[in-house]
């Protein structure tokens, strides 16, 4: 079936990424895609106690926790595969803090990537990613389940390399939870510098997407609420570049690029 044909929170957002190059799936909306229940999103977001320091965010001074994988995903099939870790290498020219440097993060847990709501999360976000390049026929979804925290008397910052892309085809942040944070505004813009989409993901289960080929993104400082308690924000980071696409485009050339 078309999914721009009938007007489905998932039609909605494939249209808006693929005209503004940005969107914002409320949680409502996102935890009934993900058929995610209280039981089955309090389990998800428990995978977030599980997160190692990243001692590279530490050398900007972050405090960072996160967890690093990578998956083979195919829509059409439903086909998920998780595959070996490798270290993380940020796209030529993307990201100036990290531009050519291997990072070394702890691999997910497998009780993470069995876990049925992570699933569910990669598969809409291959159902999302269908409208920026429908010649993919497998998307490479890289996983960082991230966790920010903001001392007591100070901030903490979700972004340290500013306003950036990922070199990637779709961006997504999915919030998980946050305690006693005030800040982490998720800003999407255009190449110019506008603003395109600007948001404060405060309700778990808020999906924010965009297109990281034509769009930068960035996220403001998290600060305690209450400054007698330290802060955090657990956020689910996926990014999608194509892995396989299909014979039919394979033969007519490369995609036309935007
Ligand atoms: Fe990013």
């Amino acid at each position: 079936m078309d999914e721009t044909a009938v007007t489905t929170p998932v039609a909605t957002a494939r249209a808006s990424l693929a005209t503004a190059g940005a969107h914002l799936l409320p949680a409502a909306a996102t935890r009934s895609l993900l058929a995610a229940d209280e039981a089955a999103w309090a389990r998800f977001a428990a995978h977030w106690e599980e997160l190692s320091p990243d001692r590279y965010a530490a050398e900007q001074g972050t405090c960072r926790l996160r967890r690093y994988g990578q998956f083979a995903l195919t829509p059409a099939t439903g086909q998920l595969s998780h595959l070996p870790h490798l270290p993380f290498v940020q796209p030529d020219r993307t990201n100036p803090l990290y531009d050519g440097v291997d990072r070394h993060f702890e691999p997910l847990t497998d009780a993470f990537t069995a876990d049925p709501v992570l699933r569910a999360v990669l598969a809409l976000l291959g159902r999302l990613a269908g409208a920026l390049d429908p010649t993919v026929t497998t998307w490479n979804a890289k996983v960082h389940p991230f966790r920010v925290v903001a001392a007591a008397d100070g901030a903490g910052n979700p972004t340290p390399e500013g306003k950036h892309q990922d070199g990637v085809t779709l961006v997504s942040s999915l919030l998980v939870h946050r305690s006693n944070a005030t800040g982490g505004r998720s800003t999407v813009y255009a190449p110019d510098g506008r603003e395109l989409l600007s948001v404060t993901l405060d309700e778990p289960a808020a999906l924010l997407v965009s297109d990281d080929r034509s769009t930068l993104h960035g996220v403001s400082p998290i600060r305690p609420l209450d400054p007698a308690r330290t802060a955090h924000r657990d956020v689910l980071v996926t990014t999608l570049i194509p892995q396989i696409r299909s014979a039919r485009s394979r033969a007519a050339g490369p995609p036309a690029g935007r």
